[in-house]
């Protein structure tokens, strides 16, 4: 069976977050159930210039303003479908860098998407199901509707807070049709929402964590998409599936990024601890270092991050810091340096596996958090979670025995956690609970099986 998957980023070739992560990693996880993957994936300047070689298999003079062609290549050994469209994707600056027209972009894409489940490429390979990432592959379900194509399709929510939006002006030029801009289908409060028109025409909507899927049917948490979220919640097509991680890529036994270790044998953890101390500036600390890897946005709880963090260094903590985002809170942070803070302001994939390593918690007070991966990193290289009892990290973490679980979401919160994480640290309940930690199952085999038995069942 085959599976078209489509999306924005994908590890190890382009990625910005953990939607990357997961769209890189279910391939080799589904293979083995029977479901042969490709990906399809914007060919941004970054990407082609990895590009050995490449068999063009699709074409079209005019995709929404210019040529445009669907190339199968394989780059560091990910085999992958690239929409090669320069007059769409050829820009500087990362995969959401504005230039005002994120929606045409994306729409091409999309549309891209069900040309090649309704046609097919000219190597007559042709997917069973489309599964459909995010927004920016939101309309891919809209578009297989107005082809009156029978090619089931799954619309997965990574986010809800990004909806892909904007005015209906723009429906002709995205061969969208004005009769079906209504609340049923593409409109949303007087515009178009990509993740919207996703979620209402996709067969199956699914989203990254049990919990998220149901806090995603309240207000707080369903950014005005709550309605919709709840009507397929009820028909039994709504579904919450935990991300896996990829246990070969985050083995902290064999990290080309770091110090070898295992639960077994932790010497190398401490010597990791050690190096990382030393490359973020920091002074030699017997309490807990913790470590962030992050967006820094309201979303991860950054402000409660600086409010709460004075008093965990006062008892002998020490944290590294390593992200971007908002210029505030990257000011915020940078301010904060000191012998016990360390950051850097920045996107390093390399450096986020040493900090998984070299660190003994790993804090996410995310507001909201569809799953989080980066609690399971911590997971897996002995980082105790130090996280907000919400969406996939209520999910992935258990208070007390692999980590640290706060369900008072504000920087008190975090505080009495870090407390908490502060008094167990040197004693041997801490080090029972990063055994229970780095014991955890976290691959993806029982979320692909999952994914595989929903496509299965829309065949
Ligand atoms: P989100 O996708 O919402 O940003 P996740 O926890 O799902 O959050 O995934 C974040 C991913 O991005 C993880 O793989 C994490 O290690 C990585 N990451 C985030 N910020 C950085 C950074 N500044 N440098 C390197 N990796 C980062
Ligand atoms: C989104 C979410 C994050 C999730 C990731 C992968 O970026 O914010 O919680 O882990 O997607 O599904």
């Amino acid at each position: 069976r085959r599976v078209l998957s489509v999306a924005s980023e994908c590890a190890p070739l382009i990625k910005t977050g953990g939607l990357a992560d997961v769209v890189g990693a279910l391939p080799a996880a589904l293979a083995p159930l029977g479901w042969h993957s490709r990906v399809l994936l914007p060919a941004y300047p970054s990407v082609i210039g990895r590009m050995p070689r490449s068999r063009r298999l699709w074409r079209t003079d005019d995709l929404f303003g210019g040529p445009a062609s669907v190339r199968a290549t394989t780059i560091d050994d990910f085999p992958v479908l690239l929409l090669d469209a320069p007059h769409l994707f050829d820009r500087p600056g990362g995969p959401y860098e504005s230039h005002g027209d994120e929606h045409v972009r994306f729409a091409a894409l999309s549309w891209v998407a069900s040309r090649i489940a309704i046609e097919g490429l000219s190597d007559r390979w042709r997917p069973d199901v489309v599964h459909a990432h995010d927004w920016q592959a939101g309309l891919t379900p809209s578009y297989l509707k107005y082809a009156e194509s029978t090619v089931p399709s799954v619309m997965t929510i990574h986010n809800i807070a990004f909806q892909g939006i904007f005015g209906p002006d723009q429906l002709g030029r995205l061969l969208l049709p004005a009769w079906d801009f209504h609340p049923e289908a593409l409109e949303y409060y007087g515009n178009v929402s990509a993740l919207k028109a996703g979620m209402m025409h996709a067969s199956r909507v699914t989203t990254v964590s049990p919990t998220y899927a149901a806090e995603l049917q309240t207000p707080e948490f369903g950014f005005g998409l709550e309605g919709v979220v709840t009507m397929r919640a009820e028909r039994g097509e709504m579904h919450g599936i935990l991300n896996g991680i990829d246990t070969g890529v985050w083995d902290p036994a064999h990290d080309p990024f770091t110090v070898p270790f295992s639960s077994a044998s932790l010497e190398g953890k401490a010597l990791a601890r050690a190096e990382l101390l030393e490359e973020f500036g920091l002074a030699p600390h017997s309490g807990p270092l913790a470590v962030v890897v992050t967006r820094l946005t309201h979303q991860k709880g950054i402000d409660m991050l600086l409010e709460a963090l004075p008093s965990f260094l006062d008892a002998g903590g020490a944290v590294a810091i390593l992200g971007s985002g908002e210029p505030g809170y990257e000011e915020a942070l940078l301010n904060m340096r000191s012998s016990s803070v360390g950051v850097k302001i920045g996107y390093d994939e390399a450096l986020s596996h040493r900090l998984y390593a070299g660190g003994d918690l790993v804090l996410v007070p995310s507001r909201f958090e569809p799953c989080g991966l980066t609690q399971m990193y911590g997971l897996r290289y002995g980082a105790l979670p130090v996280v907000a009892s919400t969406g996939g990290l209520r999910d992935s973490v258990d208070d007390g025995v692999t980590g640290f679980v706060f369900d008072d979401i504000s920087s008190a919160g975090l505080a009495d956690a870090l407390s908490r994480a502060l008094s167990s640290y040197g004693t041997p309940a801490f080090d029972e609970m990063r055994q229970a930690a780095m014991a955890r199952r976290l691959d993806w085999g029982s979320s692909a099986a999952a994914y595989a038995e929903l496509f299965s069942s829309l065949l």
